[in-house]
């Protein structure tokens, strides 16, 4: 969007020096390389004239055989070198934006880095196995920047989780958004020491493209709150409803952690049974997790394990909560409907129109649904709702959508500059019409969409190595990059291999979770002690307490993508103590939770921003800014304050 009138503003926002960086530097190597950076330009991204929010270099893989650039007009907004490439300064999609664009005929790479400056903090990206808040500690190999992808080659060690978009944040006001038909691959502070870089690169898991361009844009704005405000209202949509409100403040209670696939129709109801009889009858739903159909992709009961799910459900519903189930978009090969799906055309194919053949956790041979064949998504569906019909389910959990899933050289329907991850989108855009209850592990581009969007299944310990420590930093980053009904994931962990939590590790991660947008609970309180059961029930009376609060959050949403938990410096976004907080989180903007999430400790260290704090622990008056150093907190006990001025 061009608009008359900011041109002169923009020349302002946007500039580049044109020192030609001819630096010697060749630096080493850790994923690929070595990448030489001669015929880099120096570029400056500033607020206003002369306040300059980033510095990077444009072109750092250009073969150092293009020789010198030229300009391609009088105003010296664009550079070419020959015929080879041209980049160009551009006008943003709004005040206070500016893009780069690149485009080039013969290079296969296209490389723009920016600097990771001493007190400017990093967030956004995507969601990630070591989850840090701000960013720019987590050094990052250079990889496809896709959900499930990143600088791994081993399929199941991927570096990226189910959320990823093509949108970062710096704490001094700045926002940069990547055009999301552009082949990326990022990189932090590996590949080129000290640097953040965007690289556009047509090859795998991309298609190839004529020509091959990276563009992007920046937006500059007085803080980094205003930046964020400036760059979700122009680059991202906003959710179009609240999901479920039930939910929103009522745990729910997964089968997955605490039984895995030994689940059977007498166990699920003996789980809803001990769910009530323990004290936590105001629940919002069972979810009946893997295994229970006939085989993967069936989407049938097995009879045997669940002779009568009908009845089963309506005993659940007698006890005043809904049921969902368990579901992915996969179907086995020894599954009878696999040939059916594939005769159809409703599984994703291969380069060479044949039906592609993945595998996943549960199966080595496996189809996947076609989630951007509307005739293939009109199959699933309707299967998906005869068998709500029959059974009375309320709603479902979709599991994977990631584009690591996906066949090798997959050709999926639709716009092919946004393969593989069209596929993400498309998914959760289906799963998003099974209404409000309905749960996904992956988004990208689907702010507009009504679900909840879960955290990629956590492990049983307390490091940001997607432990306990990684929970806050994932929930602020998810709720940065649009997607405000973040569904935790179960509390204590999965309790994979041999890590099952301590009593203190549930009783913290329950804590920590009080005002997330949703609860899920799996490893059941019980199986610890009456002290356990009593401080989750407590926890979540607390929530219950605060029930308006987080609906209101959850209903701001709506009116302007503000995430229901922030980060602390969105109370005070000139605070520089704030803006490396990844372990306290705000509900809308009066509510400070500070958890204790460090093994062992019964105090923590707490900063409260600017206003008067009174704590919810003993209701005392703090004004703030100040660190409340040592600030108790025994195993009972979760810090949280509420602004009142
Ligand atoms: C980048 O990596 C270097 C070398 O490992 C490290 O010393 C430096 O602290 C890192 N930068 C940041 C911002 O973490
Ligand atoms: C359920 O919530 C209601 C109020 O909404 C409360 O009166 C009741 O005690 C709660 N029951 C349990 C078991 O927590
Ligand atoms: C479910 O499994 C339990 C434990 O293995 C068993 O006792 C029960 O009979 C099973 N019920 C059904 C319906 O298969």
């Amino acid at each position: 969007m061009h608009r008359a009138g900011i041109i002169v503003a923009l020349i302002g926002i946007l500039s580049l020096d044109i020192t030609n960086g001819r630096s010697v530097n060749r630096f080493g190597i850790f994923n690929i390389g070595p990448k030489n950076e001669e015929n880099a330009l120096d570029i400056q991204i500033s607020f206003g004239v002369d306040v300059i929010r980033a510095h990077g270099k444009l072109g750092l893989s250009l073969p150092a055989a293009v020789g010198e650039w030229t300009h391609c007009n009088d105003d010296q907004t664009c550079v070419q070198w020959g015929d080879f490439a041209t980049v160009e300064l551009k006008d943003g999609s709004a005040p206070g934006c500016g893009r780069v664009e690149w485009t080039t005929t013969y290079a296969r790479e296209i490389e723009d880095c920016y600097d990771i400056e001493e007190g400017v903090h990093w967030y956004g990206g995507g969601e990630t196995h070591t989850q840090t808040w701000p960013i720019e500690s987590n050094a990052q190999g250079e990889g496809a920047h896709i959900t499930g992808g990143g600088d791994s080659i081993q399929k199941y060690d991927h570096y990226y989780l189910g959320v990823v978009e093509n949108y970062w944040l710096l704490s001094n006001g700045a926002a940069l958004y990547v055009d999301p038909d552009t082949p990326l691959f990022f990189s932090l502070n590996t590949t080129r020491p000290n640097r953040v870089c965007f690289i556009a690169r047509d090859e795998t898991p991309f298609t190839k493209r004529e020509p091959l361009t990276l563009k992007y844009e920046w937006c500059t704005a007085e803080n980094v709150k205003a930046a964020h405000q400036l760059a979700i209202s122009t680059f991202f949509e906003k959710p179009t409803g609240i999901p479920d409100e039930v939910m929103l403040v009522q745990p729910l209670w997964s089968t997955w952690a605490e039984y895995k696939t030994d689940v059977n129709q007498t166990i699920v109801l003996d789980f809803a049974r001990r769910v009530v009889s323990e004290g936590f009858g105001n629940s919002s739903h069972i979810q009946i997790d893997d295994d229970w159909e006939t085989c993967y992709g069936s989407e049938e009961f097995s009879p045997t394990k669940f002779p009568d799910p009908k009845t089963m459900v309506d005993a659940i519903k007698a006890m005043n909560m809904r049921v969902t189930l368990w579901v992915h978009p996969f179907i086995n090969y020894e599954c009878p409907l696999f040939t059916e799906a594939m005769s159809n055309g409703y599984l994703v194919k291969d380069a060479k129109g044949k039906t592609g053949i993945t595998d996943w956790w549960q199966g080595s041979n496996t189809g996947i649904i076609d989630m951007t064949n509307p005739d293939a998504v009109t199959w699933w569906t309707d299967r998906l709702r005869n068998l709500q019909e029959s059974t009375g389910i309320d709603s479902f959990k979709f599991d994977a959508g990631e584009t690591f899933l996906l066949p090798a050289s997959s050709v999926l329907t639709g716009e092919s500059d946004m393969w593989p991850q069209l596929y993400t989108t498309k998914y959760v855009e289906t799963c998003a019409t099974f209404g409000g209850l309905a749960e996904t592990r992956v988004a990208h581009l689907n702010q507009k969409d009504v679900f909840f969007v879960r955290m990629s299944d956590k492990d049983s310990r307390w490091g940001n190595n997607n432990g306990l420590k990684a929970m806050i930093p994932a929930l602020l980053q998810m709720g940065i990059v649009g997607y405000p009904y973040i569904l935790p994931d179960m509390i204590g962990g999965n309790a994979y291999g041999d890590e099952m939590p301590s009593k203190e590790m549930y009783v913290r991660w329950m804590q920590l979770n009080i005002f997330m947008p949703a609860v899920q609970f799996s490893l059941v309180p019980w199986k610890y002690d009456s002290e356990t059961v009593q401080i989750c029930l407590d926890v979540l009376a607390q929530r219950e307490m605060y029930r308006e609060e987080i609906l209101a959050a959850a209903r701001q949403a709506v009116e302007d993508g503000s995430p229901i938990n922030r980060p602390i410096w969105w109370v005070d976004p000139t605070d520089e103590n704030t803006f490396t907080i990844g372990d306290a989180y705000m509900l809308g903007d009066n509510i400070l939770v500070a958890p204790v999430v460090e093994e062992g400790a019964v105090s923590r260290d707490i900063y409260l921003p600017t206003g008067t704090w009174r704590s919810a622990v003993d209701s005392a008056v703090h004004v703030g800014p100040q660190w409340l150093r040592n600030y108790p907190a025994p195993l009972n006990v979760t810090p949280f304050f509420i602004k009142t001025a």
